[in-house]
């Protein structure tokens, strides 16, 4: 007998009509019209059923903190860091740990059950270390959170920066971070990211650092952060987050930066809704949107995720956990309103997210696990434009969320009562 069968579900390469049998919190089965003995069936309706969201790139030891202890006035990244940094002496281990729980909740109930969350190492109590690590234990039996020592003052201009990022691998910390442009100097940038490189081989670890973070045409720490994936055999296991300088960059030197990217196994995640908030913001008119070329970089064979990034928190007051809501975004910010195109920034939050993150057993095919979502949408395309609710979200196989269908009741003067549902 098997644990659950949905039958009539829509996936995401637009297979109609499918079954999918669960065992066990595996996937054993994708077939169209299976039929079998199952604890639990669900009638998917013809609607689409997703393999999880995954978010490769967000801050959970500053969500939810909007307001403390004051607003960023400037909306500036730079204004969003001081911030933080008076914030941060502030900082209690048991509010920090509610509110990042408060938003794995939120999460789960977007069929968000992947996300990788740098932690700032650079205050030597590494209070927001241990914090994390402990709401990474909590929810593990229903969300996946993959933690990165992210030296936010900078691991070089920092007194103890390497010390402290260092120790809080040894406690747990799964992915070397780092952020070259925030180093005092473009050299003292490009030091950084091969000693970071380097320490992450030593220790058979992945990275992800923040990646010309800027609107500086000449930030180019990616050019370094490929060269030493490539130098130490790193390839498949390093990601440069954000990336924004490329924007920026002159088309011929981005010409030869791309391809060097994609040689190198690098990734790239974008994080579009703070992108097009925090970038151009020098600027008078015209003014940048400053997202990184994520067309261009798939387009050039580089695996793109994009990233919540922040949600209320100091650099950013809005957000929801709601990765179709990035998608959405990315999907304007980069002009990718082709079919093909909104179906990559589907892919974006989701298969290209997973191995970012380096997600095994991912996916909806026999072997994966049975963690996925059913949506209120028939197809990718009407999921991200409606921001589509979560009808149903599984993890292993077990029901975790479920929310009720959206529909309006229309009360309309000249018409018999009836009920609307855009699509
Ligand atoms: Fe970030």
């Amino acid at each position: 007998m098997l644990d659950l069968l949905v039958h009539n579900a829509t996936l995401p390469d637009g297979r109609t009509g499918m079954s999918i049998a669960v065992q066990d919190g595996r996937i054993t089965d994708v077939a169209p019209g299976l039929d079998a003995p199952a604890h639990d069936k669900l009638d998917a309706d013809g609607l689409l059923l997703s393999p999880h969201f995954v978010d490769p790139h967000f801050h959970m030891d500053a969500t939810l903190s909007y307001g403390l202890p004051r607003v960023n006035a400037s909306g500036t990244l730079l204004e969003g860091i001081a911030l933080w940094g008076e914030l941060k002496p502030l900082l209690k281990a048991e509010a920090l740990i509610e509110r990042a729980l408060a938003y794995c909740d939120w999460a789960v109930a977007k069929g968000l059950l992947a996300i990788r969350s740098h932690v700032d190492t650079s205050d030597p109590s590494l209070l927001a270390v241990d914090a994390l690590l402990e709401v990474k234990k909590q929810v593990a039996p229903y969300l996946d959170l993959q933690l990165v020592a992210f030296p936010q003052d900078g691991v070089l201009r920092t007194p103890g920066g390497v010390e402290n990022l260092t120790r809080a691998l040894d406690k747990g910390v799964d992915v070397m971070g780092g952020i070259p442009h925030f180093e005092r100097t473009m050299a003292e940038g490009a030091a950084s990211v091969r000693m970071l490189c380097e320490l992450a081989a030593d220790r058979g670890l992945r990275v992800d650092m923040h990646c010309d973070e800027s609107d500086d045409p000449l930030s180019r720490h990616i050019e370094t952060l490929a060269f030493e994936t490539q130098r130490l055999g790193l390839q498949g296991r390093v990601n440069g987050s954000h990336c924004t300088s490329m924007h920026s960059m002159d088309n011929y030197y981005v010409s030869k930066l791309l391809p060097l990217i994609a040689e190198s196994g690098v990734s790239v995640v974008a994080n579009p809704l703070i992108n097009i908030t925090l970038q151009g913001r020098h600027d008078s008119y015209p003014k940048r949107r400053g997202m990184t070329r994520v067309p261009e970089l798939m387009a050039a064979g580089v695996n793109v995720a994009f990233g919540h990034d922040c949600v209320m928190d100091p650099w950013y007051g809005m957000g929801s956990g709601d990765m179709l809501e990035v998608a959405h975004m990315g999907l304007h910010v980069a002009q990718m309103t082709s079919q093909q195109g909104i179906l990559q920034c589907f892919e974006a939050v989701t298969v290209n997210a997973a191995k970012v993150f380096g997600l095994a057993n991912y996916g909806l095919e026999k072997g994966c696990d049975a963690s996925f979502v059913l949506l209120q949408a028939r197809d990718p395309v009407e999921a991200i434009r409606l921001r589509a609710t979560r009808l149903k979200v599984y993890r292993l196989g077990r029901l975790v969320a479920e929310t009720a269908p959206l529909q309006a009741s229309l009360k309309l003067d000249g018409r018999p009562a009836g009920t609307a549902f855009m699509r």
